[in-house]
This record gives structure tokens, C-alpha cells and sequence, in this order.
């Protein structure tokens, strides 16, 4: 793009402020910032500006209740366990592993997938992540794609985590990287905020983001050509995740579903997870932040929750679902927060208090487009313990706690005595790599001789 045509560009969106700096810009930097303004999305900031207008726009409305939830008992979980391992045999199952996040609560400089988990190794996220797909296309003989996504903040760092660690004994090729959109923050006119006299600020588009991502950048092609059908989706954050799990795989093929979502009973009834609800005979999500305390609260007959079950972001889709949402324009969710911007001298300035409107996709708006959806019910303390804050609830020391106690148990299932604490948590750190074991069944095959528990115990690949 020329200075002519950004000129003209920007005149025509009433941006023109984006150039106030660009005689004093040198010719790296005056390239640089026609590249970002090449790139501006303006269809969606046109949203964006009228969401800021329209801020006082009543939410969706109509009545609520909760979307009915699949709990498989042990038949049903064979005829669906033995559908899914056939989709994952004949090569037809992928994984999306969405790790574009800033992961700002956690305060962790470097990818969030680069945050070492594990609780004795100290492997990285990634490294549960990759070796769970290592395993299971091992178990399947089979080559299993994964995709990751990433932004333009992580993408170079990710990579390099990758690199370092030897694709964590992945095909490289079979890891691929693709980009999210990023986005501008808008101030409270709509115009866009520059944080450097020839920068724009701009931040990931939000997991939602995955769905352009992957057509945009040829994933979602590449999936279509390789012949997939069913794609795996997790976050970055929770290391318990049972990749591709062939119950959750079975009951989406089962069910001939677009869109499937595990949800497990809420911790209490402020955790911060969204319910799948039914409003107006569609699916939808609502997030905690729009329930209000009454319905938080509410209870069922059984005196359980009313909205019991949280959605955790752990998916499937069918590749066609995905290829038919790839334009979809999903909702934008707004933030005000605090963006650092270029004043009038050219410094810039982080303010005190918020200043500008950040916005998101988030990929659970594609419940309302899916003709058919499943909503499986997970026990939390198998697959469910995310880091999300530096300490505290859903932190590293909670994940590590929860992964070893899960190790525990598969230990336990196979006849170790297991020595735990008046909480029910092993006394030793136990910490199993997925490619020594991915399930109970597997460790009893692996394991040769018993661990001492009287010590943390570390089983790896190499170990006997
Ligand atoms: P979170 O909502 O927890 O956000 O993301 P975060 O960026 O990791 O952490 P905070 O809120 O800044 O502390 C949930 C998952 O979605 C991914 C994250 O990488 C994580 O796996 N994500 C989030 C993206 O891939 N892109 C985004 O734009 C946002």
C-alpha cells in the first residue's frame, strides 16, 4: 500500500489521525505502519463503532434453561469409545490447540504453552499437549495433524518452544502453525488507538478468531484435502485435557452433530464458567458474567445447580461445520481497559484507569448456527484443571496438585498403593509422560516393576 491510497483509505473511515506522525516516521517505520493499515479490517471495525453506539442495547433476550446434557453410562460409552477409535484409525480426526492468548493473569513472559507444568519434570504445556497426540496416533497407527494457533505477539516464540524440544517427538510435519486476526482497540469516539507514533495497537480477535484463522490461513483447506472430518479443540491452559478423546469424538459421530461441547458441575456457583443454555428453541452460550446472581444460585429439584453444568472450551467439530462458519460474522464481546496510546508529543502513555474498548470473538457464538449440538458431562477431576492465574484457584500449584492426584489414581487402578494426605492427595509428586502411558489400561502394559512411592515418581518413555 502507498501513503496515497492509506491516505485516501483512512479519509474515507475517518481515521485519518493514524498518519499525524508520518513526516516525522522513518522509512522502516512509515512501511511498517502502511503494512498494519493494508491489513485493518474495517467491516469489522464498523462493527465495533456501532456496538460502542449501541452500548446500552438491551442482551439477547427471551427466557432461559439449561441445554440438555448427554452423561454416558458404560454401554453407551463402549458403542461411542469404539465409534471414535474407528474415526481416529481410518485418519480422519485433527486438533486444533488455540494458544493465542496473552495469558495476562498468569504474568508469564513467554507463550503460555511454554509455562512449565509439569510436577516434577517441569515439562512444558506444550509437552503434555504434543505427546497425547504422539501417543494416540502411536496407539492408532495413524498420523494425527496438529494445529496450533497462534498470534503475531507469540507465533515466533511459540515456534522456537517447538524447535527446542525436538517437536516433542512429533513429525514436524504434522505440527502446523497458523495466525488469529488481530485487532484495534478503539477509544471511547470509535476512532483507533496508536501507541507509538507509527504504531497501531492490536490485540488477538479472541478464540473466536480461530474460525477466519483457519480459513484464511489454508488450515481449514489443508484438513478438507488430508480427508478429515472430525476436529479436536482444546486450550493451551489445561494440561488434564483428554486430547481427542474417543468417547467425545464417538458421541459427536454418533449423534452426526456440527458442534459438541464437554461440560462438567461447576465448582460453586461463582465459578467463572459459561452455561449452555437453550432461548428461543437454539442453543447458546451465556457467560457467567451475563447470569445473575439469582440464577447462579438457582437450584433443580435434586438440589443441585439449576445452570449446573460449565462449558470448559474442550470441543469437537465436523470440518464441515467449520468450513460453513468460516465467514460466520459471530458477535463481538467488548472490554473497557486500559491501552497504552501515543500523545501529541509522541510518547506514549499507559493511563491509570481504562481508556479504550479491546474486542473479542469467542467460538462458542457458533452454538446458534450448529443444526445439532452435544453437550457431554466430563468428571472435572479427570480432565479439567487450568492455569490461569499466577496463585491461588486455577493456578500452576492447583494444575500440578490435580495432575499428580489424576496420576494417583491411574496408579492406583493399577494395583500401587498410593500413599495420600488427610485431602486425598498423593504424598509424593507422581507425574506420568502421555507417551509412557495415556490411560490406566496402557500403564498396567508399561509399567514393569512397581514405582516406590515413598519418593515422587516420574514414569517416562525410557523408564521401565
Ligand atoms: P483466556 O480467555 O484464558 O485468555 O484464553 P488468555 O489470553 O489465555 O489469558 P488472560 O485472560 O489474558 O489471562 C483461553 C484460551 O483461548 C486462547 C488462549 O491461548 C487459551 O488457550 N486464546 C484466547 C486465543 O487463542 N486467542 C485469543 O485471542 C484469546
Amino acid at each position: 500500500m502507498t501513503y496515497t491510497k492509506a491516505h485516501a483509505l483512512l479519509e474515507k473511515h475517518n481515521q485519518s489521525h493514524l498518519l499525524r506522525f508520518w513526516e516525522k516516521l522513518d522509512q522502516p517505520a512509515q512501511a511498517a505502519l502502511l503494512r498494519q493499515i493494508a491489513a485493518l479490517d474495517f467491516v469489522s471495525i464498523a462493527r465495533m463503532q456501532a456496538m460502542l453506539k449501541a452500548k446500552d442495547a438491551a442482551a439477547a433476550g427471551g427466557e432461559i434453561r439449561p441445554a440438555q446434557v448427554v452423561e454416558l453410562d458404560a454401554s453407551t460409552r463402549q458403542r461411542a469409545v469404539a465409534r471414535g477409535e474407528e474415526e481416529l484409525r481410518a485418519g480422519r480426526v485433527g486438533v486444533v490447540l488455540v494458544a493465542g492468548g496473552q495469558g495476562s493473569r498468569l504474568g508469564f513472559d513467554g507463550p503460555k504453552g511454554a509455562y512449565p507444568i509439569g510436577p516434577i519434570s517441569l515439562a512444558v504445556l506444550f509437552h503434555f499437549h504434543a505427546r497425547k497426540v504422539l501417543a494416540l496416533s502411536r496407539r492408532h497407527h495413524v498420523r494425527i495433524p496438529l494445529y496450533i494457533m497462534v498470534s503475531d505477539t507469540n507465533h515466533a516464540a511459540t515456534r522456537a518452544c517447538f524447535e527446542q524440544h525436538g517437536w516433542f517427538g512429533l513429525p514436524q510435519a504434522d505440527v502446523f502453525f497458523f495466525e488469529q486476526g488481530m485487532w484495534p482497540a478503539l477509544d471511547a469516539g470509535g476512532k483507533i488507538v496508536l501507541d507509538a507514533p507509527g504504531h497501531i495497537f492490536q490485540s488477538p480477535d479472541g478464540h473466536g478468531g480461530t474460525l477466519s484463522a483457519l480459513a484464511a490461513s489454508g488450515t481449514l483447506a489443508d484438513m478438507e484435502h488430508r480427508g478429515l472430518r472430525t476436529i479436536f479443540y482444546f486450550q493451551v491452559d489445561n494440561p488434564m485435557v483428554e486430547v481427542a478423546d474417543p468417547a467425545f469424538l464417538g458421541v459427536h459421530l454418533n449423534e452426526q452433530a456440527d458442534f459438541s461441547i464437554k461440560v462438567c458441575a461447576k465448582r460453586d456457583p461463582q465459578e467463572g464458567l459459561g452455561v449452555v443454555v437453550e432461548r428461543n428453541g437454539r442453543c447458546a452460550m451465556v457467560e457467567y458474567t451475563e447470569l445473575t446472581d439469582a440464577q447462579k444460585n438457582q437450584r433443580a429439584a435434586s438440589g443441585d445447580l439449576y445452570f449446573k453444568y460449565g462449558n470448559v472450551a474442550i470441543h469437537v467439530f465436523s470440518v464441515p461445520f467449520l468450513r460453513q462458519e468460516a465467514c460466520a460474522a459471530l458477535p463481538l464481546h467488548v472490554a473497557h481497559k486500559k491501552v497504552p496510546v501515543c500523545g501529541d508529543d509522541g510518547k506514549t502513555v499507559t493511563p491509570a484507569k481504562p481508556n479504550a474498548y479491546k474486542f473479542e470473538k469467542f467460538v462458542f457464538d457458533v452454538l446458534p448456527d450448529a443444526q445439532k449440538i452435544v453437550s457431554l458431562a466430563f468428571d472435572r477431576r479427570e480432565e479439567f484443571s487450568p492455569v490461569k492465574n499466577a496463585s491461588g484457584d486455577d493456578s500452576p500449584a492447583t494444575t500440578r496438585r490435580d495432575l499428580s492426584a489424576k496420576w494417583a489414581r491411574w496408579l492406583k487402578a493399577v494395583g500401587v498403593a498410593v500413599p495420600e494426605d488427610e485431602h486425598g492427595y498423593p504424598i509424593q509428586l507422581i507425574e506420568i509422560d502421555p507417551v509412557f502411558a495415556i490411560d490406566p489400561a496402557d500403564l498396567v502394559v508399561r509399567l514393569r516393576k512397581r514405582p516406590d512411592v515413598s519418593k515422587p515418581v516420574l514414569l517416562q518413555e525410557s523408564a521401565t
